[in-house]
């Protein structure tokens, strides 16, 4: 059968750094309070003028080197974010033109911190139904454009960044040993909309909002969510929580990641953790992890890396990888 196998993967920081410490400058917090209940320790925030389509473009181009492609082999590009350019065209498109692709197509998925769980899924089927044989998955956000300043239960937990990954269509026997994508799962509970959303839109306001969360329910509805549906994919795979090289979880809050792992059974030196100089940036979160990891020479090939995410929606889901 058809197997999406990783051929290479990549990420693009912005430049500006900013720590705890600048928060406590302008809001009642501390880096203190922030690293406790979070695990966070630093962001980055784009530049001005910097957009997402930059950050994607950045993290595609060094997918495509670390894979030894150019942007002609790819076939297509499924880009997950929440903080697209412009309403529509679709930042895909941007990247697109941006790599000089001529051909193939390109589209964003839009499930916020899941997203890149959700682009992951949709690009395995594309390979798989042999609509195309190269894929560029990339999550990228600029949350700091989206944000309340002036709400300190929100504004410090977010950064900007993006990472991206190029699946390849290859062969495998169809069992648990095959390299690349094994499953994924892909959940989501629109009853819950009201605990985690941005207070604008085309629609609604004109205007783009900021993220608004019920910080307490997202935290409990993550820990159950996130366990059950890396259990899902494992299961699906055919593998359990004892086959998991790494967890590559959604870099939200320091917390969930330790409490998900244990449900899940799987020990904490196998989880990747990047929040505390990454903050929570949404789609991009896990590919950030992912490419900075594999960066870090962690990965052997054959490793099963498990990866999941939670976030506005609810949206949330996982995927398991054979590297
Ligand atoms: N600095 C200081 N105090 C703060 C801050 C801050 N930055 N933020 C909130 N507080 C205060 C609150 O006002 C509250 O004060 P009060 O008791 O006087 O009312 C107190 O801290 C406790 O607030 P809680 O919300 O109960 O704090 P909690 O321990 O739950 O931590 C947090 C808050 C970090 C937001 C936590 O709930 C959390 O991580 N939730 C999950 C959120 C998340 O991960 N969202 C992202 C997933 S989805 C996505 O990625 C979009």
């Amino acid at each position: 059968m058809v197997r999406s196998v990783a051929r290479g993967c990549g990420h693009y920081l912005p430049a500006r750094v900013v720590e705890n410490a600048e928060f406590a400058a302008t809001l009642d917090t501390s880096d203190e309070w922030i690293r406790t209940r979070t695990g966070i320790e630093r962001r980055r925030f784009a530049a001005e003028g910097e957009k997402t389509s930059d950050l994607a473009t950045a993290a595609a181009r060094a997918a495509l080197e670390n894979a030894g492609l150019e942007a002609a082999d790819i076939d297509a590009i499924v880009l997950a974010t929440a903080t697209p350019d412009q309403t529509f065209p679709s930042t895909a498109t941007r990247v697109q033109a941006a790599l000089g692709m001529r051909g193939g197509f390109a589209f964003d998925v839009q499930a916020v911190c899941a997203g890149f769980v959700y682009a992951l899924a949709q690009a395995d089927a594309i390979i798989r139904i042999g609509q195309a044989r190269r894929v560029l998955v990339i999550g990228a956000e600029v949350f700091s454009r989206i944000l309340d300043f002036s709400d300190r239960g929100t504004c410090v937990l977010f950064g900007d960044g993006a990472g991206a990954i190029v699946l390849e269509a290859a062969e495998g026997a169809g069992g648990p040993g095959d390299r690349g994508l094994l499953a994924t799962d892909l959940r989501s509970d629109g009853r819950y909309n009201g605990i985690l959303y941005v207070d604008g839109g085309p629609a609604t306001t004109g205007a783009a909002g900021v993220v608004r969360m019920a910080g307490q329910e997202v935290f409990k509805h993550a820990v159950v969510k996130l366990a059950e549906t890396g259990a899902a994919a494992l299961a699906r795979a055919g593998l359990g929580p004892a086959d998991v090289d790494w967890l590559v979880p959604h870099q939200a809050n320091l917390r969930i990641m330790t409490m998900t792992a244990q449900k899940l059974g799987v020990p904490l030196e196998r989880v990747v953790v990047t929040v505390q100089d990454h903050g929570n940036t949404s789609a991009a979160s896990i590919p950030l992890a992912l490419s900075t990891a594999a960066a870090a020479g962690r990965f052997r090939p054959g490793d099963v890396i498990l990866m999941e995410a939670i976030g506005g929606g609810l949206a949330w889901g996982a995927a398991v990888l054979r590297w």
